[in-house]
């Protein structure tokens, strides 16, 4: 099973976007960067960018890894990190839209300014641009949980439509101003790069989204949620990891792990009835949490060896 999962994963010539999404709190960061770490120890350059607003990625590898630019990980070749703060991304994303909109702010500014998903747009931005400078056989992209990923994800849409009217009535109205309609270009630029980000996103094989998910109900309904919103995206599920699995030889006659195993048994037959048609692989329930570097790599061989 957990050999399907690689295979989907493992560069062939062009670059590789590996997106892990799923609920707060199932082990996106813990998949993703053990995937990274797994990759980039295999030879591949890789690259893990996070989306995340907490320091996640850099307690994990325990330096300091920021937004500006991709930073080597210690102890590990082949692998950089970048974490974008949707804060500090909103700055650069609002400088540049604000540049664009300044000389017609009385007709849209304050709206958009004040848009509740302007981080979310800012971060889809800077997003945005690591897809398109790939400089990696694999980037890693550590999403924040689901419901956000999808409005980022979503976001572009509305952001492209948007767009879209704003030139066509910016330009009308750069006519009737006499202003020249060179600011709409940049625009214009921006709504093809979000474009072509959602090409990437729903292009397969460059692209794999995956699920974390624990075999429970609600992390079971969020998923199917999750599937069903990035597929109205254009963008397919293809892969499940199925997180904190009880293993047999683990419960040694104690009761409650073994009702807990049970419950769980119950979960993955219904997880593997539901999601039939995507890969799928199994995380065990660890005795630690996964901290550091060598435990990484520990859970890159149980997901990938
Ligand atoms: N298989 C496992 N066994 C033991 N502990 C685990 C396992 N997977 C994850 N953990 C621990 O569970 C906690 C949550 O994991 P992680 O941070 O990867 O989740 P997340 O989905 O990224 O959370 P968030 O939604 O907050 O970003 C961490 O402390 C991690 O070490
Ligand atoms: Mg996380």
């Amino acid at each position: 099973m957990n050999e399907d999962i690689k295979h989907l994963m493992v560069p062939e010539g062009a670059t590789k976007y590996l997106f892990f999404g799923g609920k707060g709190g199932v082990g996106k960061t813990t998949v993703a960067t053990a995937t990274a770490v797994w990759f980039a120890d295999h030879g591949y350059k890789t690259t893990i960018v996070s989306t995340d607003p907490t320091v996640s990625l850099s307690a994990m590898f325990g330096q300091e890894i920021k937004g500006d630019a991709r930073v080597p990980i210690r102890h590990v070749s082949n692998l950089c990190g970048l974490n974008i703060n949707p804060n500090d991304a909103k700055g650069v994303f609002l400088g540049r839209l604000n540049s664009v909109i300044g000389q017609m702010a009385g007709t849209f500014g304050s709206d958009v300014v004040s848009t509740p998903c302007m981080e979310e747009m800012a971060t889809f931005d800077q997003f945005v641009t690591f897809l398109e400078e790939p400089d990696s056989d694999v980037i890693v992209f550590d999403t924040a949980p689901t419901g956000k990923t999808l409005r980022e994800l979503a976001m572009p849409f509305n952001w492209a439509g948007f767009l879209q009217k704003q030139i066509q009535e910016g330009k009308k109205l750069a006519q009737m101003m006499n202003m020249g309609s060179n600011s709409f270009e940049d625009l214009e630029r921006d709504k093809r790069r979000y474009e072509e980000a959602l090409s990437i996103l729903g292009n397969r094989p460059t692209a794999v989204f995956t699920l974390v998910l624990l075999p429970e109900r609600l992390p079971i309904e969020e998923t199917q949620s999750a599937i069903t919103g990035l597929d109205r995206l254009g963008i397919p599920v293809q892969a499940l990891v199925v997180n904190q699995c009880i293993l047999p030889e683990v419960i040694e006659g104690n009761r409650f792990l073994a009702a807990r195993a049970k419950l769980q048994a119950r979960y993955m037959e219904e997880i593997e009835t539901r999601f039939s048609d995507l890969k799928r692989s199994r995380l065990p329930l660890l005795d630690r949490d996964v901290s550091d570097i060598s435990t990484l790599r520990q859970v890159g061989e149980m997901l990938y060896a």
